[in-house]
């Protein structure tokens, strides 16, 4: 028997206000034609002021806790990736335990941006098989709206807000169910191709989201088609043996490149970046969790997790569900 941390349920959470290519382009000098060319995306949600990236997770955490058939009172650990915190302190995570009313356990934030969700889950991951946590929430929320530049095109039509959740529970199994493999990366020498530029101990400011578009991309294709050869490897299982990518979803191009470089057929892989646009670290966990709530994917699939963001961080996780 092994202990390994069993994915039992998903949530997820989008802000009530819908926002279209067309919509922006009265804003910014853009135009639906080139966002879906270059991206993809048609859509995404931007939260309204009484929304939060702590609302947002709480109301994600609440629906993967009943998917899970769990108590919030069960739930020993609660992870928050996320870039876009409510406050500078306290973690996002203590806010998520307050709002769900979960009492005393281990919460805590992780800040790697659009991998973010992918390094909370390898964390919660080693807590949960070291026997740190029998069950823990792992969630990826941002409210990126609040960190764009709304006067800058080349930024502003990316991304969008929400939040996503999973239940991990520890569980001794004897077949291969669970989280199997996780790898992350990160390469701090090209910080100045994706980061914001302000923060509390430089600027004292927020700051907005600074991109050298061209080259996150080609980094992006490059380092993700390595690392899910990486966590394949590290299970013995090759590009065949997926049933379901779920990618990080920051531009439609990028996930398709990295497919193909992988010899992966498109109808394996989770897109909703058209829907939601870059949703940074919610962006795996809210498309994993309408995989699971359409029935695409199912118990006993084997699921490929990746992700790419600034710092430059990377990562992948496999897991049978
Ligand atoms: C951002 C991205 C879509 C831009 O596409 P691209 O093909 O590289 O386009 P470029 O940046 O070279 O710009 C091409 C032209 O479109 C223009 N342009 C940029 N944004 C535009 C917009 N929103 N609407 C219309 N035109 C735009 C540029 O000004 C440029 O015009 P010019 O040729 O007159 O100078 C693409 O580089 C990309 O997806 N990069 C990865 C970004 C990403 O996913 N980041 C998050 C990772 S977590």
């Amino acid at each position: 028997m092994t202990r390994r941390a069993i994915l039992k349920g998903t949530g997820s959470a989008l802000p009530r206000k819908r926002v279209s290519n067309a919509e922006l382009a009265e804003r910014v000098d853009t135009s639906d034609e080139w966002i879906v060319e270059r991206t993809g995306i048609r859509f995404r949600h931007i939260a309204e002021p009484d929304e939060t990236t702590g609302t947002l997770a709480a109301a994600a955490a609440k629906e993967a806790l009943m998917a899970a058939g769990l108590e919030a009172s069960d739930i020993g650990l609660v992870i928050v990736a996320t870039a876009t915190p409510d406050n500078t302190f306290p973690a996002t995570a203590t806010k998520v335990q307050a709002l769900i009313g979960a009492p005393d356990c281990i919460a805590f934030d992780v800040a790697a941006v659009c991998s973010g969700f992918l390094y909370a889950v390898s964390v919660a991951d080693s807590m949960i098989r070291t026997g740190a946590a029998d069950h823990a929430l792992v969630i990826g929320s941002e409210t990126f709206s609040r960190i764009l530049d709304w006067d800058d095109r080349t930024t502003c039509v990316l991304f969008g807000d929400g939040a996503g959740a999973v239940v991990l529970s520890a569980e001794d199994v004897e077949d291969d169910r669970g989280i199997l493999a996780t790898r992350l990366h990160a390469e701090g020498q090209y910080s100045d191709m994706l980061y914001v530029d302000g923060g509390p101990s430089t600027t004292g400011t927020v700051g907005h989201v600074r991109m050298q578009g061209r080259e996150v991309f080609r980094h992006a294709v490059t380092n993700l088609a390595a690392v899910l050869g990486e966590v394949l490897g590290d299970v013995g299982l090759s590009a065949s043996d997926i049933d379901w990518v779920v990618p990080h979803q920051a531009n439609k191009r990028i996930i398709d490149a990295t497919a193909k470089k992988l010899g992966l057929p498109a109808d394996r892989v989770v897109l909703t970046v058209d829907q939601h646009a870059n949703t940074s670290a919610a962006s795996v966990p809210l498309a994993l969790d309408l995989a699971v709530r359409d029935g695409r994917i199912k118990r006993g699939d084997l699921v490929v997790l990746e992700a790419m963001g600034g710092g430059f961080t990377w990562g992948a996780a496999v897991l049978r569900v």
